[in-house]
């Protein structure tokens, strides 16, 4: 089985958890949009959901295949988010916005009863931090923010490049106008400390670190999906 299968069969057995007339916050990424495909081949055959969208580029797909959609505005309040991670650890503690989309996905996330999160076996860490941690920050006062960070990662223990990412011929911009940093600590053994320093640098728009906010992981290998459910 390849990535892409894997990733199909993830998204098929979170799709057993959307019910008919659900509000469901959709996800971002190559693993949330066959969740997407899947979730319009039933809306075609009568189905009915509302979804909110975590990015253009996933409202883009949702248009194009006939998912209907809502601003979250419209829907503050929705059943179930589906969405995919880039780091997963047993506690079904998340590192996210590898597409940059983890301001909207966080938000979206946090206004749902439940979030599952689907993913193919790569995605599961024993220690979260391999994957780079992308935080979103303001253009505005990007190097005092910047230094700011250093310094929260130095009184935690942690080091390692922070790097500016980039998109063509300039600095990546997020759906919200905003930056993203990708910080390479490699190994974050207290994200729930980071996750709170990083919260009160007021440059910091968000990062992509979701602690307690999934409820279900859905991890698929070669032998199948299985699932893991979040000890709270
Ligand atoms: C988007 O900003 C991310 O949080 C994605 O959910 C994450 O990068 C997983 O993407 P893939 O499913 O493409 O690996």
């Amino acid at each position: 089985m390849d990535a892409r299968e894997m990733k199909i069969k993830a998204a098929e057995a979170a799709l057993a958890h959307v019910e008919d007339g659900m509000r469901l916050g959709i996800g971002t990424g190559s693993t949330a949009e066959e969740f997407v495909r899947l979730l319009a081949e039933k809306v075609a055959s009568g189905f009915r959901v509302e979804g909110v969208p975590t990015s253009e580029r996933t409202a883009r797909l949702c248009v194009e295949l006939g998912v209907p959609l809502k601003s979250l505005d419209e829907l503050p309040a929705l059943d179930l988010t589906v969405d995919g991670a880039d780091e997963v650890d047993p506690a079904l503690r998340l590192i996210k916005g590898g597409g940059g989309a983890l301001l909207r996905e966080k938000i979206v996330a946090a206004a749902s009863e439940r979030m599952i999160v689907i993913a193919d076996e790569s995605k599961l860490v024993d220690t979260l931090g391999a994957y780079a941690l992308p935080i979103e920050v303001n253009p505005f006062g990007l190097v005092s923010t910047r230094m700011a960070i250093e310094k929260v990662a130095a009184r935690l223990g942690l080091s390692g490049e922070l790097s500016l990412r980039q998109s063509g011929d300039g600095e990546f911009t997020t759906d919200g106008g905003h930056h993203i940093i990708d910080a390479s600590f490699g190994r974050i053994p207290d994200a729930e400390a980071l996750s709170s320093e990083l919260n009160s640098i007021p440059g910091v728009v968000e990062h992509g670190l979701f602690i307690n906010m999934a409820a279900l992981a859905i991890i698929a290998g070669p032998a199948g999906a299985r699932t893991l459910q979040a000890n709270r």
